[in-house]
This record gives structure tokens, sequence and C-alpha cells, in this order.
């Protein structure tokens, strides 16, 4: 290769199985990569930094120039990439990037981690450097943090560069071990998008991240890792929405655990109550669900060959996860989709997906 030859980085979008909330709170989380990719192509530049996108425009800037942007804000999430990169010592310098792919943005599917991890990928091919996969992930979560304002935790860019094929990812975010959990071929997941856009920035994904901290501290707790859910009946006197923020981050730790478990065992049964019990508690007692992502969960729940459902990710809008017989899988997205919009008017993606291999 040549440094005026085009290269080219493909990274998944993820669906988070169980564990809501879990990772900044130091605890663990099941998440998989689904077939829906964003891919960055391009080459080297000598003066600018240009990226192209067909859904947003293009935006240019001089390479010793980078900054966040404000008015075209989805360029940051290649920016930041390409400065943090530089920040480990990656020699980045002119490129123009074209971002292409069929993950759907802002849908609550991860566009974010996957356009950022794409984007590192592409750009250590362009300019070669040695980095580990979990030095890339926090690169990338850095990025979002500095240029995005949004504090998310390592789930995302996890999943979409350790996932493989028909297997979830278990991601223990303090030790940082990452382990494949094989899904029975006979499942599928479903995907609904509940047509309701998320904005992590827009504030209510930092609000929980500062209540489950305060919620830490008032058990006395490094973090709510480090809790039980026996322990939070015994403190009635800590404020009622601390201990429900910590009730749902601590009982997920718990159903990741357990999900574990049973799948090995093969038992997706009892892992689907799990999912179902895990919307309960976003609903109840995160305060993360909508009344759409409520609405396709409990209408996915009736279906036949169905064995549970929740919403992935943030919350607060996006998408629900449902997990169902292959058999029917389907079928069931069919009748998910056409039973929401006679109920809501929304027409809104239904898809049954597959779990991928990661980010290359
Ligand atoms: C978003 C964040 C993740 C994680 C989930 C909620 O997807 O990017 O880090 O916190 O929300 O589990």
């Amino acid at each position: 290769m040549t440094a005026r030859d085009p290269v080219s980085a493909c990274a998944p979008g993820r669906v988070e199985l169980l564990g809501n909330h879990t990772d900044y709170n130091e605890g663990v989380v099941l998440g998989a990569a689904i077939n829906r990719f964003t891919r960055v192509s391009g080459k080297r530049h000598p003066r600018v930094i240009r990226i192209g996108s067909t859904s947003f425009g293009q935006v240019q800037i001089n390479r010793t120039a980078l900054r966040p942007v404000s008015e075209t804000r989805w360029a940051n999430y290649v920016l930041g990439v390409a400065d943090e990169l530089r920040e480990l010592k990656v020699p980045v310098g002119g490129f123009s990037a074209e971002i292409t792919g069929d993950l759907p943005i802002g849908a609550g599917l991860s566009s974010s981690a996957a356009l950022e991890v794409a984007t590192a990928l592409f750009l250590l091919k362009l300019f070669p450097f040695d980095l580990s996969r979990l030095e890339i992930a926090k690169a990338c979560q850095r990025a979002e943090h500095r240029y995005l304002g949004v504090k998310s935790g390592l789930l995302d860019q996890v999943i979409s560069l350790f996932s493989r094929a028909q297997q979830a990812v278990l991601f223990d975010s303090r030790t940082e071990e990452i382990r494949a959990v094989s899904v029975p071929c006979s499942l599928a997941l479903i995907i609904s998008e509940s047509g309701v856009r998320r904005e992590l920035a827009n504030g209510e994904y930092n609000v929980r991240q500062s209540e489950t901290q305060a919620a830490a501290r008032a058990f006395g707790v490094r973090a709510l890792r480090d809790l039980k859910s026996a322990q939070i009946d015994r403190r009635a006197d800590i404020p009622a929405l601390l201990r429900h923020r910590a009730r749902h981050v601590v009982e997920e730790n718990e159903r990741v655990r357990r999900a574990v478990e049973l799948l090995e065992a093969g038992d997706a049964r009892e892992f689907g109550k799990l999912m179902n019990a895990s919307h309960e508690s976003s609903r109840r007692n995160f305060e993360n669900s909508t009344p759409e992502l409520d609405l396709l969960v409990s209408m996915a729940q009736r279906l036949p060959g169905v064995l549970g459902s929740r919403l992935t990710g943030a919350g607060f809008g996006g998408a629900t996860v449902t997990l169902c017989e292959r058999s029917v899988a389907e079928k069931a997205a069919k009748q998910l989709a056409a039973d929401y919009t006679t109920q809501t008017g929304i027409k809104a993606p239904v898809f049954v997906c597959e779990i991928a291999d990661g980010a290359r």
C-alpha cells in the first residue's frame, strides 16, 4: 500500500442485552454487535481534514486546527477520534473521508460508537500505528467525552470492537475482562426503533450518571458495583430517588451474572424473563423508558415465540431488543411493526438482526 491508496474500515452497531447503565458504575454488561455497519473510507490529504457524509454534508478544516466544531456536531466524532489518536502519538495527518453505512443514526443502536471505532481503524490503517483494541475503545470514549460532552461508559465501543458472530460479549468494566458467551442458533434478536430520537448530550444521561454516583456516596461504597440488593432495603434513610437508581444498577448487575449462567446452560426462557424484569426496572426505578418504548415492549411480550423484550442502551427514546425463537422471528417482527403503527401512527423500522463480528 502506498500513502495515496484509499483505505476503509467498518464497525457494527450494538444491542445491549442486559446491564443497563452499569458500565459507568464499574459493573457488568452483556451486549452484542448487530449486522448493521458504519463505514469510513478515504485517503490521505496533504493539507486538510475533509469529512463527507451522505446524510449530513461536508466539513473541512485545516489539518493543524483540530478542535470541536459547533455547527456540525456529527463531524466531532471523527475529529475527536483523530485528536485522541494524535494524543497517543499516532501520526495522524490530513485526510479526506466519506462516511456511509446502513446503521440507523440516533436510534439507540450506538451509531456514535460505530462511527468512532470505524474512524479509529480507518486512521490507524492510513497512518499505521499499533494500538490494542482496548486502547482504541478508550480513545474513542475519550473523544466522545471531550468532543461531544457525553460522559458515556465503554460498553458501546467494546462491543463494536470485540464482538464475534453468534456470541454475546460479557464486559466487566472494573476488571476490563471481556468474554464471549454463545447464543443458541435457535434464537434471534428483533430490533424495533421507537421512532423517537435520542440525544444523549441533552442531559438525561449525564443526570443519571450524577444520580448513581450520589447513590454510591450515600451508601458508602466506591461504586454501585459494590452494593447488594439486600443492603438497599436496609437503608430507608437514603432518599427514595437514590435508592431507586441504585436498585436498578445493582439488580442489572445481578441479572447479567445470572444471564450468563442461563445462556451457558441453554436456558433461553429464563434469560428472556430477565430481559422483561430489566425493562420493568428501567420503567420504575431508573425512569429511562418512554411511553413508546413501553408500548413496543408490551406488544412484543404478547407475541408467540417471544421470550423477552426490553429497551436497549441509554433509553429516553431509541430502540427495544426482543429475544425470539428464530423460526417465528420474521413473522413476529412484521406483526410488531404493524401493531405499533396502528396504535401510534409512527412507522418505525422493526427488523430481525444477526449477531455480527466486530469492527474490521
Ligand atoms: C449508552 C452509553 C453506554 C451505556 C448505555 C446504558 O449506550 O453509551 O456507555 O452507558 O448507554 O447502559
